[in-house]
């Protein structure tokens, strides 16, 4: 019986996946890959550089070329996505093929009151104003949402409740 070889975790910014991912990798015993920081260390620039530099559009290419190369990894992987990753090319498709999929489903109150302390390292979340955040965020997660519910399980950011999916769909 086993669990599947890559466990991607998808959300909104500031749902929490990396926290939670890493948790996740300890309890498996395998790697922690995330893939924000995995475009970072290829590129060699920051994220907030990659967007002011060469544009979004060109950092969803390179998001999608490094979760293919996760993808392919020939080792069981737990893999944090970046809030937008889920929503460009096929990337959601090739996820579920790949492995299992957990939506972070984090309340709204919590990811806003997040971001808002982190706004510099995220660029899309910078160019909101803080009196409008909320109500952006909100939008933002609507229009995400068609892409992060074909995920195969959705949770309230719960480890136990990842650990007991994971458990019933081993084969
Ligand atoms: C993005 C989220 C970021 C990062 C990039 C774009 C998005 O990752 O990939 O800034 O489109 O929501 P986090 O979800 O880890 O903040």
């Amino acid at each position: 019986m086993k669990t599947p070889s890559k466990i991607f975790l998808v959300g909104m910014p500031g749902s929490g996946k990396s926290t939670l991912g890493k948790q996740l990798a300890e309890k498996l015993n395998r790697n922690f890959f995330d893939l924000d920081a995995e475009i970072e260390r290829m590129a060699g620039w920051v994220i907030p550089d990659i967007f002011e530099q060469v544009g979004e559009d060109y950092f969803r290419e390179l998001e999608n070329s490094v979760l293919l190369m996760l993808i392919r990894l020939n080792e069981p992987a737990v893999i944090a996505t970046g809030g937008g990753a889920p929503c460009f090319y096929d990337n959601m498709d090739q996820m579920n093929s790949a492995g299992a999929t957990i939506f972070i489903d984090t309340p709204m109150d919590t990811i806003v009151e997040r971001v808002k302390k982190e706004k510099s390292t995220r660029p899309l979340v910078n160019q909101m104003e803080d009196d409008t955040l909320a109500q952006d965020m909100d939008e933002l997660y609507k229009k995400r949402l068609p892409q992060y519910e074909k995920a195969s399980f959705t949770t309230n950011s719960n480890l136990e409740d990842i650990l007991e999916y994971l458990e019933s769909v081993k084969s």
